[in-house]
């Protein structure tokens, strides 16, 4: 009885530290963690590459690369900004994945991606501006820390010890243990029929966001549920596009009250009752075949990365500073070890 109570008290001590942070804030050490990661990460492609083929470090098996059109609605004045400023329609190429660093069976439980990148973005250094999801909303590591003890769990094999690292209970991560295991256990037959989050926060103008995404015709009934084979993420997906397009919702939350909306910890949901989700673009993706060897290649030369956006939507907060560093070090390794040229081919 002790025990649970102790425990019940050290987890609402963990959810209570969480909302103190409210702006950007950068530890000295941030950098330090940034290098370990990045690291980290290029071992671990140059390892795996050992196998023939080097793969994203994480996100690694995609389900596939879609066609799709992005269209901007027309907005009140306090959406109207950034990408949203004008109603008009935007080309745009969607990956989704699974999360892991290995490619795997769909049937283990994993986080699953949705990366779109927008075409022709004249004010994006890259050209595009990208929205990265995950079907969850929020993300299990708060911030560069202790992402590096997550990778030093699992660099000897036992991730455990990232949430456990010593028996003192102060140090137990029962919250970050919640979300990973409410991600693992999350069902989905069809990529086409999942709600994706951003889970960390993005400029809006002077202001901030979260973004997610959310299949418009949710009360149809799922096209093709069968999940007997390996891959059946990518089969029920191509048998919903050999029949008919699909659709998903964009939407924005905006930063309405800094305590409890932080910036720097990603485990921290934003409440939709201070601040629901707008739609605010509609996202088709039309009928195609995108199961072919040409095209699943050009899919995995793309890169996505939440640092393709216009300074109206840069990324912030700390994981996200992280993934500057590492997304761009991934993506170079990979295409030099694979030979392939790194550009953000339009294919429109
Ligand atoms: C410290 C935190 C994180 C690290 C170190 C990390 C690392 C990576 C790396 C190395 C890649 C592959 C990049 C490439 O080679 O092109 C990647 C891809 C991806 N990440 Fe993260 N990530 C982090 C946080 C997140 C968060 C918070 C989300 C979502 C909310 C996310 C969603 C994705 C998705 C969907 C992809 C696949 C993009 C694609 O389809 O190409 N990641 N991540």
């Amino acid at each position: 009885m002790l025990n649970r109570r102790l425990l019940l008290w050290l987890f609402l001590m963990s959810l209570f530290s969480s909302y103190v942070s409210g702006s950007q804030e950068i530890t000295t050490d941030e950098s330090k963690s940034i290098q370990d990661i990045a690291q980290i990460v290029e071992r671990s492609i140059r390892a795996e590459a050992e196998n023939g083929f080097a793969r994203r470090g994480a996100h690694a098996k995609a389900h596939g690369c879609v066609k799709a059109q992005f269209r901007v609605l027309p907005l009140p004045d306090e959406l109207s900004l950034g990408i949203f400023s004008e109603a008009r329609e935007y080309p745009a190429w969607i990956r989704f994945s699974n999360g892991a660093e290995k490619v795997q069976d769909d049937s283990v439980g994993d986080g699953r991606g949705m990366a779109i990148k927008l075409m022709h973005v004249d004010r994006s250094p890259s050209g595009t501006q990208d929205f990265v999801m995950l079907n969850h909303p929020v993300f299990f590591v708060r911030n560069a820390a202790d992402y590096v003890e997550f990778q030093k769990a699992l660099a000897i094999d036992n991730p455990v010890k990232f949430f456990f690292p010593d028996i003192n209970p102060l140090h137990f991560r029962l919250h970050e243990l919640g979300i990973v295991m409410a991600i693992r256990s999350k069902k989905v037959n069809n990529p086409l029929d999942a709600q994706y989050w951003s889970a960390t926060p993005y400029r809006f103008s002077d202001s901030a966001m979260k973004f997610s995404t959310r299949p418009c015709n949710r009360t149809a009934p799922a096209l093709s549920t069968d999940t007997s084979s390996a891959n059946y993420l990518r089969q029920n997906m191509q048998a919903h596009l050999d029949r008919e397009e699909a659709c998903f919702d964009f939407m924005v939350q905006l930063r309405k009250r800094a305590a409890e909306m932080p910036v720097e910890d990603p485990t921290i949901e934003w409440s939709e009752k201070d601040s629901p989700f707008i739609t605010v673009a509609k996202i088709t993706i039309p009928a195609q075949r995108f199961n072919t060897p040409e095209q699943l290649k050009f899919c995995e030369d793309l890169t996505f990365s939440p640092w393709h956006a216009i300074p109206e939507h840069e990324p912030l907060g700390g994981i996200n500073r992280v993934r500057k560093v590492v997304y761009e070090i991934s993506s170079r390794i990979r295409h030099e070890l694979n030979r392939a040229s790194e550009r953000e081919s339009s294919g429109f």
